[in-house]
């Protein structure tokens, strides 16, 4: 059987919510098999004894950065660093140069991942015409083009009024489109560095109050009860905003969210040495905040994992903390840090760890209109991760395949490590490394980078 591949001997997410001893057999790019001794002359024979064989991880969150920055990350990078974390499906976020705001550049966006991808490259569309907050964007014609964009966000910024939320919950409500909210209330959060409270009172930063983002999220559940449109909350970092999403939910509301690994791994306290690598928006909350997310990703609150990858080049983040950019990479930890905080300690079991990063990702954003479910089925596509959940492994960037490196994991120790990742059947992902000699992240080195700014720096000073 040409270009077969046996993975034998795994436990298998076969139904969501269960985990059994089972084969899976792939050829031409589809599930063929998935059960107890499965025979076959396979081509290949991926040894998954020990190892968890699950659907490949969905991102419903990323920034790749394509069109215009792709000196942090672009599509191609982006995928490989996916990949290599198990992913093999990546929703990416419109705030590029041009941002992601019609069918133009979604086809862009989405024929980039087609040719250049090792997997399912799918954008996001923005909310309005460059993000500006003030003019709708053409959902319509970004949700028929060949990117068939369903989701749309701001994300990066919030959206500032109201009226324009409403308006465009109103429009996507006709073409069943989903609202992404980037929920922050910008009066509050305005300069703002970190989470506001003793920890940037100790520092000297501008507090971000976790108001800011309840206000929001309070703002955007009544709009969509209002307008009947489907909304999706992003990176819930506070207490109060799962306690808003759990009212909503027993309202009998739709509305979904998700959490990233930093905010439930990582407290404000850890701002202590001014690292850049922990700033990012939302911030890092609370002790209790935290409590509050595993609470709501343990009770079902909280539907999904999502990464917020959002790369940054060292000139952005090696300076002053007022000024840094927001932002951590995350397609390369992620797994292991909700193998590490989650399901070690048992805040969720591990089918419930993988659903929520497979499933019920590819379920929000309707993933079934590609025919795709996310699911260990005969005849489904075979998009699968194989990963080992005892391996230990210590967080180095300088083997990201990401094009940046702002982690603030450096040095971890992480349990859960991917070993073989199958994209469309074929294998990209082989013994925890890329397969066929990737071109490796072009970084430059520090000095060089520090040149760089310098000399952009005194470029716009003579220019000025
Ligand atoms: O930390 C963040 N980084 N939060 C955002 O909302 C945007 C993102 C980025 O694009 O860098
Ligand atoms: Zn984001």
């Amino acid at each position: 059987m040409a270009d077969s591949v046996l993975i034998k001997g795994g436990s298998a997410l076969l139904e969501p919510g269960r985990l059994t001893q089972a084969d899976v057999l792939v050829a031409d790019g589809v599930i063929r098999r998935a059960g107890k001794g499965v025979r076959s002359q396979a081509a290949r024979v991926i040894d998954a004894s020990g190892c968890v064989v699950a659907p490949g991880l969905v991102d419903i969150h990323a920034h790749l950065r394509e069109p215009g920055m792709e000196y942090k990350e672009d599509v191609a990078s982006g995928s490989r660093a996916a990949v290599c974390g198990g992913y093999t499906t990546v929703f990416c976020m419109p705030n590029t140069e041009p941002a992601i705001d019609n069918a133009s550049v979604a086809e862009y966006v989405f024929d980039r991942g087609v040719d250049e991808g090792l997997c399912m490259i799918l954008p996001h569309g923005a909310i309005t015409v460059g993000r500006a907050g003030e003019v709708l964007a053409p959902m319509g014609e970004m949700g028929k083009c060949r990117a068939g964009v369903k989701g749309f966000s701001d994300d990066g910024s919030p959206l500032v009024d109201a009226e324009i939320m409403r308006r465009a919950m109103e429009y996507a409500r006709t073409m069943g489109a989903l609202i992404i909210s980037h929920s922050e209330e910008r009066s509050l959060s305005a300069d703002g560095q970190m989470n506001e409270g003793y920890y940037s009172t100790f520092l000297g930063l501008r507090g971000i109050p976790p108001e800011s983002e309840e206000i929001a999220v309070f703002r955007d559940i009544r709009l969509a009860e209002k307008t009947g449109a489907r909304l999706h909350l992003a990176h819930l970092s506070t207490a109060g905003s799962v306690a808003l999403v759990r009212d909503a939910r027993r309202r009998g509301m739709e509305v979904t969210c998700e959490v990233t690994p930093h905010h439930f791994s990582l407290d404000e306290s850890a701002l202590m040495d001014y690292d850049t690598n922990l700033k990012m928006n939302p911030p890092l909350r609370s002790r209790a905040d935290i409590e509050a997310l595993l609470e709501g990703l343990s009770d079902g609150t909280i539907d999904a994992i999502a990464t917020d990858h959002a790369p940054h080049a060292p000139h952005e983040k090696e300076t002053e903390f007022d000024v840094a950019e927001f932002g951590v990479v995350g397609l390369e930890t992620c797994l292991g840090l909700v193998m590490s905080r989650l399901v070690e300690p048992g805040v969720l079991s591990l089918e419930d760890a993988l659903g929520k990063l497979t499933a019920v990702p590819a379920h929000i954003m309707e993933m079934e209109r590609f025919g795709y479910r996310a699911r260990l089925e005969e005849g489904e596509p075979a998009d699968i991760v194989v990963f080992d959940p005892s391996a230990e492994w210590t967080v180095d960037p300088r083997t990201f395949k990401s094009r940046s490196r702002n982690t603030p994991y450096a040095g971890w120790g992480l349990k859960g490590k991917v070993t073989h990742t199958l994209f469309r059947g074929t294998v990209v992902v082989a013994d925890g490394e890329l397969v066929g000699a990737p071109e490796t992240a072009t970084l430059p080195a520090r000095d060089e980078a520090s040149t760089a700014s310098t000399a952009r720096a005194e470029g716009t000073k003579a220019k000025g």
